[in-house]
């Protein structure tokens, strides 16, 4: 095993809370093993252009504020084209396979780099790695993602951070749902997976989570909303997820047709024609934004170190998981077999709704 001088680390895919603590954390760890942290910019896009886009990483790049703001102090790229990149003055080029990988492989030389840390989803890690192991370095995995679905991991980067701000915005629409005895659709980021509308809704208190993994009526809601009526609440929190279907099977999209959006006023629509005073609310972006909560602030500094850890074991390929209470690591390739993690219908977040009488399908 060649001794560690110097390591890259970078951050890939959709932006979440807690990326600039676990850059901070990769940094402060690596400074304590006398190595240098080059951040990469751009996920991998600043080893591929020319001249390079990174920067040599300190403790003074951590001063307030930077460690508690979201985003990633390093950028990143979500585009679903690997081969396109951005160059740092923003003008744009396209490469061939080859040519990343020859580019990649002069670049973490010409860097002096012996490993890589990439923050990012599975499917950044499953691409960056082929570039690490033609470059003959290594690469360790931190999983980031507010849907909180990555395979593997109970718990990502990002998610308990945009949990809150869910919280937070149905505390906030609860009020003027109170004020205008109106019921609120909100509709909750997540992609395929469920879990953040349906935590969000157990926080938030709300009535209704309608999540992608459990199919529901229109009518079950309905009958909900009409329940609650009865009992005596005059406004009602309807969270959707949305990656929900309508039940006609199809889903919302906005824009280039892969962005969901748009679900909520479906339902919101419905529910106005049967008589209903309603409003529907799409929260958006603003649910990976906000300084990370001190949960994924944990988290993000307990990956880091166990990246650190790894590299220093001499250990490559490998994804840093939180599993049953405790980090560990587990080899990429395991990681790769395993499918993305949905909300189990019998799990014990979907117990605690339906004790708590949160309507979420299944009738
Ligand atoms: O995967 C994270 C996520 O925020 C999803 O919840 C959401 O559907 C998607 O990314 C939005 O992606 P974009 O930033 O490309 O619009």
């Amino acid at each position: 095993m060649s001794e560690i001088k110097r390591i890259g680390v970078l951050t890939s895919g959709g932006d979440c809370a807690g990326l600039n603590t676990a850059i901070r954390a990769i940094t402060f760890g690596a400074l304590e093993k006398g190595w240098e942290v080059y951040g990469i910019h751009n996920a991998t896009d600043g080893l591929f252009v020319r001249p390079m886009w990174y920067q040599k990483l300190s403790m003074s790049d951590f001063n307030f504020p930077f460690a508690t703001l979201g985003g990633t102090m390093l950028g990143t790229n979500n585009s679903g084209n690997p081969h396109l990149l951005t160059r740092e003055d923003g003008t744009r080029e396209e490469l061939t396979d080859n040519e990343l990988i020859q580019r990649f492989t002069d670049g973490v030389k010409e860097l002096g780099l012996s490993a890589l840390v990439v923050i990012g989803g599975d499917g950044s890690m499953a691409i960056v790695s082929k570039y690490c192991k033609a470059a003959g370095i290594s690469m360790i995995g931190i999983p980031k993602t507010m849907d909180n679905d990555a395979p593997g991991t109970d718990l990502a980067i990002g998610f308990q951070t945009a949990r809150s701000v869910v919280t937070d915005a149905l505390d906030k629409l609860d009020t003027t749902a109170t004020s205008h005895n109106r019921v609120m659709v909100v509709e909750v980021m997540g992609r395929g997976a469920g879990h953040l509308a349906l935590e969000a809704a157990i926080s938030g208190f709300a009535d209704v989570a309608l999540i992608p993994e459990i199919p529901y009526t229109y009518e079950g809601l309905v009958n909900r909303l009409r329940q609650g009526i009865a009992q005596g609440r005059k406004h009602a929190l309807v969270v959707v997820a949305e990656g929900i279907k309508t039940p006609e099977g199809k889903h919302c999209y906005a824009l280039n047709g892969r962005t969901f959006s748009g679900v909520s006023s479906w339902v919101a629509e419905k529910l106005s024609a049967d008589g209903f005073n309603v409003r529907a609310n799409v929260l958006g972006h603003i649910q990976r934004a906000g300084s990370p909560v001190a949960g994924d602030r944990i988290l993000a500094s307990s990956f880091a170190v166990r990246a650190i850890e790894l590299l220093a074991e001499g250990k490559n390929n490998r994804v840093v998981i939180y599993k049953d209470g405790h980090v560990q690591d587990k080899d990429l390739d395991e990681i790769l077999k395993i499918a993305n993690t949905p909300v189990d219908p019998q799990g014990e977040m979907v117990k605690i709704a339906r004790g708590l009488g949160i309507y979420i399908g299944e009738n």
